[in-house]
């Protein structure tokens, strides 16, 4: 298991943000207290603890790995989003979260861009707000992630929401669908740094995966040679989205205060991937710890 870099995790639970965590780590999740919304147990989580330790009984794993196991049940998928600066990590975390967490990656810029590629008025309208780095409107946006959402694989597997919500009232209009999150990850990285990683990244068109020229380079000439970019990573754009990001950051926090937890997205990617993926195993053996004396 990846060890939490106490320095660098910070939890968020004043009003008073962004830039003011009253508990930084060496705390674990076990201190937090989680929204009443999270659910961290429910009837079907106990049924399925039930059924593991009966069915189980000559196993040689421990009681409390059981109830990790149980916590970590489908019953119960995990609700994940994941927010920051243009160009902090997010997409890149996603795809090492995903390949952990088996969740289902919902990302609004990607759906957006999709919707681009189909051809449709509503991916013209999009691409017009996209090129001046201003928030598509919520008409287009809104229902594009609502739908995603309700899938069948986002529903079962539990869901990792990136670059969304945005803005206040896309916030509102989602915990309106019933949609919570049980941990709100936030990128932190200096906007020097930003600049940098915008213009350097490439995507692979055939697997979908995000380089960076210098920092996370093409593994094969054949790769480096299909590499595209995209049309609003330049200087010029990237400058216009983090004006975007830092209008309404603040509103967005305050809806998920309690969840939040701010993550130092300027280390290299496994570095930050070890805070988060400390963060993911600390809420499900928080999860577990709740079943455990539910059931005691
Ligand atoms: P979107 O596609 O979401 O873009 P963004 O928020 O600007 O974020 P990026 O995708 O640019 O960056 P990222 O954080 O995913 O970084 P990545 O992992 O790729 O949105 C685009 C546009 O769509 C918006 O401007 C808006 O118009 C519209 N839109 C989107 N959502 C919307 C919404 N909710 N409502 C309305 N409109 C919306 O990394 C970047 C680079 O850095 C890569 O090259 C990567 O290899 C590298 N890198 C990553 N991590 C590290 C690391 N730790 N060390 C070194 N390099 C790293």
């Amino acid at each position: 298991m990846a060890s939490l870099n106490s320095s660098s995790v910070s939890f968020l639970n004043s009003p008073s943000l962004p830039n003011k965590p009253l508990l930084t780590t060496n705390s674990s999740l076990n201190q937090l207290s989680f929204p009443k919304s999270s659910s961290l147990i429910n009837s079907n989580d106990s049924l399925t603890l039930f059924h593991v330790r009966s069915s189980r009984a000559s196993s040689s794993r421990s009681p409390k790995a059981l109830v990790v196991a149980a916590a970590a049940n489908k019953s119960e998928p995990l609700k994940i989003m994941i927010s920051g600066a243009p160009a902090s990590g997010k997409g890149t975390q996603c795809e090492l979260i995903k390949k952990k967490y088996d969740l289902v990656h919902v990302a609004a810029g990607d759906l957006l861009r999709a919707e681009i590629a189909s051809g449709s008025d509503n991916g013209k309208r999009a691409k017009e707000y996209m090129d001046i780095g201003q928030l598509v409107p919520d008409e287009i946006v809104v229902m594009m992630v609502k739908e995603r959402l309700m899938q069948p694989d986002s529903q079962d597997k539990g869901w990792l929401l990136d670059g969304y919500p945005r803005s206040l009232s896309q916030a509102t209009k989602l915990q309106g669908y019933g949609f919570h999150p049980e941990l709100f990850i936030l990128l932190e990285v200096p906007e020097e740094i930003l600049v940098e990683r915008v213009v350097g990244r490439r995507l692979d068109p055939v697997t979908g995966k995000i380089y960076h020229l210098k920092y996370s380079p093409p593994e094969t000439e054949e790769i480096a040679a299909r590499l595209t970019q995209r049309f609003d990573d330049t200087e010029e754009k990237v400058k216009l989205r983090l004006h975007t990001h830092h209008q309404n950051v603040a509103s967005v926090l305050a809806m998920f205060e309690d969840t939040i937890i701010k993550v130092d997205g300027s280390v290299s990617k496994e570095a930050v991937f070890a805070q988060i993926d400390s963060a993911l195993t600390k809420l499900l053996e928080q999860r577990a710890e709740k079943i455990g004396s539910a059931i005691a």
